[in-house]
């Protein structure tokens, strides 16, 4: 049989997603999915760090698993699962607490961020080694590739080091996973303020356009979308807002940058804002036919789900077998 690499992500099921999470994260995965054996994965494990009314996070957990499909995401070619479904998550995690320093983890910028963000007497020991258990996520699967943003590259080598460090102690026994984090343009940015990441959870609801966006307020936000005084459609640094407007339409179109550039030579930013306003409302309105379709069918989302849960939990107790025969737990 043709041997494809492995590859995992995940998304925690923390409410709407931008488009930033859907041109940066998702548009990718689709593209990736039959090239490599592919594990999606909605990990409501990990939302639980922070405090989250379990009415939302059920409610978030089916939405995000609807966006995942409704994006490109095809159930039939790939492992799509939630995370808490397979039990082998928590129980490698745990392991791998056991062989993770604190002091790495405390090195975790991530940690520290969202922590900040806490009441210092709310940051739970959860918090503190989510990274563990992202560990357990990927290293459960033998994933060679991660694709994930640039913000999770400190996660990703902390996973090789668990991985190695155990993979010394007692045998080889994971893959050493690689970060598969796509360049220039990946990253889309604020409307308001495009030196930042786009993200829902920016004060200023302008800054950031969701995949549930209806068509007006697209418009609204794209047109209150920061520029610059040049006037000037071009690619560069210099021009951070117009980037990341060349940067979406790139993404949505196909086109290049240079492509984009020279079609707006001598045209300015109200034609080009309305154009990719326009690419925008396109994109996303079969996505959100689709999501409003698969909530209304609780039934096929839960099939999926089951049947993905299967086929995960078959490569994750293959692992698991391993690491505890290893470590010397005695096989039932
Ligand atoms: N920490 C990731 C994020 O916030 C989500 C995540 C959890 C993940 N487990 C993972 C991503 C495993 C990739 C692989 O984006």
């Amino acid at each position: 049989m043709e041997y494809k690499k492995v590859i995992f992500s995940g998304m925690q099921p923390s409410g709407f997603l931008t488009l930033g999470n859907y041109l940066g994260a998702l548009k990718n995965w689709v593209k990736l999915q039959n090239e490599y054996d592919s594990y999606f994965c909605v990990v409501d494990m990990h939302a639980i760090t922070v405090p989250k009314e379990p009415k939302d996070l059920r409610r978030n957990t089916l939405e995000l698993l609807a966006n995942y499909i409704a994006s490109g995401i095809n159930p039939d070619e790939v492992t799509l699962f939630i995370q808490s479904h397979v039990s082998a998550h928590a129980e490698l995690g745990w392991v791998l607490n056991c062989i993770t320093y604190n002091g790495e983890l405390s090195r975790m910028t991530q940690f520290k961020d969202k922590s900040k963000k806490q009441e210092s007497n709310a940051i739970t020991a959860g918090l503190f080694t989510y990274p563990v258990l992202m560990a357990a996520d990927i290293l459960l699967y033998q994933a060679d590739l991660v694709p994930v943003g640039e913000d999770q590259r400190q996660h990703l080598e902390i996973t090789r080091d668990i991985a190695a460090r155990f993979n010394n102690r007692y045998s080889d026994t994971f893959k050493i996973p690689d970060p598969f984090i796509a360049k220039e343009g990946a990253k889309i940015m604020s409307l308001q303020d495009p030196t930042s990441k786009m993200s829902k959870s920016d004060s200023n609801e302008n800054s950031f356009i969701l995949i549930k966006d209806d068509p007006d307020t697209v418009i609204r936000k794209f047109k209150r979308a920061v520029t610059d005084s040049i006037g000037v459609v071009s690619y560069n640094d210099e021009q951070p807002g117009v980037k990341n407007l060349i940067n979406i339409y790139s993404k949505i179109s196909g086109k290049t940058p240079d492509e984009i550039v020279s079609a707006y030579d001598g045209k300015g930013y109200a034609q080009f804002k309305e154009d990719v306003a326009e690419a925008v409302i396109n994109e996303l309105k079969p996505i959100q036919e689709k999501i409003d379709y698969l909530l209304k069918n609780k039934d096929y989302l839960e099939k999926i789900y089951l049947a993905g849960a299967q086929k995960a939990e078959i490569a994750a107790r293959k692992t698991l077998r391993k690491v505890y025969k290893k470590i010397g737990f005695i096989p039932k």
